[in-house]
């Protein structure tokens, strides 16, 4: 827990048995070392008389509470049809009850933040883990609840840690969940920068881990699932993306303006189809892709299916403006079509191509000043046309 006025910083380091072991008061000089004042307490999260005594202390003998971040945890892993009452009760405590806790405690505090520590294992699943996947859904769950009312909150679903905390104690089970994941183990660094930049980001939660998808989905047969299909598409995408751009440049090879627009009018029908969930027939090039149920994150993935099967890029702006397919064929064709003539022809007509390209590249930010800059010097024939990207 943080506490402090003004600038000051207070750590409240809260744990059934305090500062015990030398690894954590090696870690407590160190903070203070860097000026930071740590209180710790030796009070049971699930304990709710004990909590409640612990807070009364801020803004007295403490400063005030500024922010909570839960982290505690008991492990006791077991098949799930072995699991007994005993076990489930042991993990779910600290994390259900210890969370409801202090969320209740905190209700009418003004804080700046609220941290619950979750694990990656919610989004795939971990065989021997039910108890604790269980517990980590219900501080995922708790954070959104916050939010909705109003209040601070973030669940942080790590992937392992490599030098910190209970991997770092038990290596076995670390390079087991490592090699069952095909993921790498994220550094503390790294998890606190992340954690640095979805507090700054005021991100309803995130799972945080350094993984192959591949891997995972060989590994993982839970990666199947469909919540999974955009990672799925992207990376089918991203494998073929060389390709496909290339096939398209050799394609449109000597065809009729007319024949590259339905060509490509017909393959921007399909990615569309795809990201909407709807079959092709039911796509209108007429209408605009808000209207067809574009939002802004199908908005990006449509950018990158663009620029995959093309090799042209379309700002997710640009497409967030709501323009029909047959606007984005146009733009998609002016690029394949400027850049080939741009190969070919002479100097006057490939800066035209560039201007065009730049024109459709930064359609949202180019200044009418600017191109009637580049407009004019053109027509003079100057050869003293730069473009500023
Ligand atoms: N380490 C990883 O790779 C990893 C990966 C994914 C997610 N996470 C999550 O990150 C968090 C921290 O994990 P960690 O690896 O740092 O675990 P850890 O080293 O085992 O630390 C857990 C802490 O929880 C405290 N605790 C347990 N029960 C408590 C209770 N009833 N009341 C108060 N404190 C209690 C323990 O202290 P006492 O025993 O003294 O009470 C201990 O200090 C957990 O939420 C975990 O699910 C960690």
């Amino acid at each position: 827990m943080l506490a402090g006025r003004a600038g000051a910083r207070h750590l409240v380091l809260a744990s059934r048995s305090g500062a015990r072991t030398d690894e954590a008061k090696a870690a407590i000089a160190r903070l203070e070392a860097e000026g930071v004042a740590v209180t710790v307490k030796a009070v049971d999260v699930t304990d709710r008389v004990a909590l409640e005594s612990l807070f009364a202390g801020f803004g007295s003998e403490l400063p005030p509470l500024r922010g909570v971040i839960h982290a505690a945890v008991v492990f006791d892993d077991g098949l799930l049809r072995n699991m007994e009452k005993a076990s489930l009760d042991r993990v779910l405590a600290p994390k259900l009850l210890g969370a409801l806790n202090l969320h209740e405690l905190t209700a009418s505090l003004e804080l700046d933040f609220f941290v619950l520590y979750s694990s990656v294992t919610t989004f795939f699943g971990n065989p021997g883990q039910a108890n604790y996947v269980a517990a980590n859904a219900y501080l995922e769950a708790l954070a959104r609840k916050r939010r909705s009312a109003g209040l601070p909150g973030l669940y942080v679903a790590w992937g392992a840690i490599d030098d910190v905390g209970f991997l770092a104690r038990n290596e076995e089970i670390k390079e087991a969940l490592q090699s069952r994941m095909g993921s790498e183990a994220l550094t503390s660094t790294e998890a606190l920068k992340m954690l640095q930049l979805l507090l700054a980001q005021d991100c309803a939660g995130a799972a945080v881990m350094d993984f192959s998808w591949r891997d995972m989905q060989r590994l993982m047969p839970s990666a199947q699932a469909p919540k999974f299909d955009l990672l799925r598409r992207l990376d089918a995408r991203h494998g073929d993306d060389e390709e496909d751009s290339d096939d398209i440049r050799t394609l449109i090879v000597g065809m009729a303006p007319e024949q590259v627009t339905e060509m490509v009018s017909g393959m921007l029908c399909d990615e569309i189809a795809q990201i909407l969930r709807l079959p092709t027939e039911k796509i209108d090039i007429n209408q605009s892709v808000l209207e067809l149920g574009m939002d802004s994150l199908m908005g990006v993935e449509l950018a990158l299916a663009i620029e995959g099967r093309f090799g042209v890029s379309m700002p997710a702006m640009a497409l967030s403006q709501g323009p029909t397919i047959t606007r984005i064929t146009e733009r998609i064709v002016a690029q394949l079509c400027h850049e080939d003539d741009a190969g070919a022809g002479d100097t006057a007509t490939q800066a035209a191509g560039q201007v065009a390209r730049m024109a459709e590249r930064h359609a949202s930010t180019f200044s009418e000043e600017e191109a009637q800059r580049i407009a004019a010097a053109l027509e003079k024939g100057s050869s003293d046309v730069r473009l500023v990207q």
